[in-house]
């Protein structure tokens, strides 16, 4: 329960998720499957925060026919417990759907139905999950410890976090955690200078706007990028608006295929994690460089021979749809009256080609924003490296300024630098949330060591003086 006035008999708890995405779903599942069997004192008490007013992932690019880029048995349970009740496979077996998968012969689901995967796992978790919670702040509680003794002076003990909440996110709420999991995820990320409008979108936002274009036709979309999503963009709208041309642009030569031949797939191993952490900073920096073609800037094969199919099959028979504006970049786009004018240009000519269009579509990635940062006071407590990046141990544990005493963890972004590929991805998830909830809860025995005093310093409607 969240509390509208933060007291000493203010429930804490052992762990608050921030976010609740796939990372910290993979997680409050390990909890639950550890207080199944721990004794009352190992038990962990978990809550999770989400700004949505629903379980949603990705929904923006949820297109029907899309596939997963990970094996179903990277699923949110499997690698940490094969045994598990929130497999895939359990999933598969509740929907009634199992034996129809296994005749499918795939590893790879279709998007949307990953999608339900989660939400019916998700839907398993509800009581621990407060939806409609956006954090916005994180603030020092100071307490005492008179158990052990051995800190005679003041420390921070828990951190209370702070969710807007409510119609127009108006109302608030706090919480109380001895340890943070922050997994907020990435960011939409738009090229320099560009802002979204009603005709200049990222993908994220695909889905939730292409129904509402408004009656006319849609003539032209321009779908700037070259991984992934955005060859997903342009497959979709070539496939959904019969009558319209769809140009893309990127400055690559062309679609390049992503690599998950199985060596270089053995980079979003558990074990690699171990490699990658230990690896000195440049060998770290070379593995990024040698695999980031196993995820960034890469296709799907299947879908490069699809769009290149339909492109032949254009030209054969003389009306070109589907158009390539590769080795170049757009340099102007502005929304007119009608729509939207695209002026690219061709990076070995120089030459400009304006295209009127009616969306163009920025398929370009997704930044990780500093999660530490964007809490509030939470980032003054966290130390970084001399390149300002957060420092993480093996656990995923941050380093924290000496007196802090609650844990922050960071999982699903900002730890690439340190964790390596798979830190934003889904591969590792399930054995990721094992580690933090193992790392939690070995440090739980320190909670039986003493009372805690506390002592709050803040106004509880006004900002932080602690
Ligand atoms: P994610 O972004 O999913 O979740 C973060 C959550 O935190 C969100 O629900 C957000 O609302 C919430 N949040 C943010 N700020 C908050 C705040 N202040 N307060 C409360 N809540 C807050 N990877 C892979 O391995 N295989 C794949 O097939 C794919 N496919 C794929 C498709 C598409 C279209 C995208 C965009 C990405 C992928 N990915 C992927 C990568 C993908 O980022 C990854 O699979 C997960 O989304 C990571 O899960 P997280 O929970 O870490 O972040």
């Amino acid at each position: 329960m969240s509390q509208a006035l933060l007291s000493d008999e203010t429930p804490v708890y052992d762990l608050l998720g921030v976010g609740f995405g796939p990372s910290n779903l993979a997680l409050a599942i390990a909890v639950t499957e550890h207080n199944a069997h721990a004794a009352d004192a190992e038990a962990v008490t978990a809550h999770f925060l989400e700004r949505q007013p629903e379980f949603g992932w990705h929904r923006g690019m949820l297109i029907d026919d899309a596939t997963m880029q990970v094996s179903f048995l990277k699923d949110l349970v499997t690698l940490r417990n094969p045994a598990s009740e929130f497999s895939f496979l359990c999933y598969l077996q509740s929907k009634g759907r199992l034996v129809d998968f296994v005749n499918h012969k795939t590893l790879f689901p279709l998007r949307a139905e990953f999608h339900d995967y989660f939400q019916w796992a998700a839907a398993r978790l509800d009581d621990e999950v407060a939806y409609g919670h956006e954090v916005v702040a994180v603030r020092p509680v100071y307490g005492r410890d008179i158990g052990d003794g051995a800190n005679g002076g003041d420390e921070i003990v828990y951190f209370d976090v702070e969710s807007r909440t409510g119609v127009g996110m108006r109302e608030t709420a706090f919480w109380r955690a001895r340890n943070l999991v922050v997994a907020t995820g990435l960011r939409p990320n738009l090229p320099e200078g560009v802002t979204r409008g009603e005709r200049i979108w990222h993908n994220s936002e695909l889905l939730h706007r292409v129904d509402h274009l408004g009656e006319r036709e849609p003539v032209r979309f321009v779908v700037v990028g070259a991984g992934q999503s955005a060859a997903e963009v342009t497959a979709f709208l070539h496939g959904r608006f019969a009558g319209a041309e769809v140009c893309s642009v990127f400055t690559r030569y062309g679609y390049s295929p992503s690599d998950d031949s199985p060596f270089a797939n053995r980079i979003f191993d558990p074990d690699a994690v171990d490699a990658f952490y230990a690896a000195p900073e440049e060998v770290k920096q070379r593995l990024l460089d040698y695999h980031g073609n196993t995820n960034y800037s890469v296709v799907d094969l299947d879908l490069i021979d699809d769009l290149y199919r339909r492109m032949y099959q254009e030209k054969v028979l003389g009306t070109q749809r589907l158009r390539l504006f590769n080795v170049s970049h757009p340099v102007q786009v502005t929304e007119t009256a009608s729509g939207v004018r695209a002026t690219v240009e061709s990076l070995t000519t120089g030459e400009r080609t304006e295209l009127d269009a009616d969306v163009v579509v920025y398929a370009t990635g997704y930044r990780p924003d500093d999660p530490l940062t964007e809490l509030g006071e939470l980032g003054r407590y966290c130390l970084r490296d001399d390149r300002g990046r957060a420092l993480v141990d093996r656990d995923y544990r941050v380093h924290t300024a000496p007196g802090v005493r609650p844990g922050v963890y960071l999982q699903g972004g900002g730890t690439e630098h340190s964790h390596g590929i798979t830190s934003s991805l889904l591969s590792n998830n399930a054995v990721r949330a094992g580690e933090i909830l193992r790392s939690i809860t070995d440090r739980i025995p320190s909670r039986a060591k003493g009372v805690t005093r506390v002592r709050p310093r803040y106004a509880v409607s006004g900002t932080a003086s602690g």
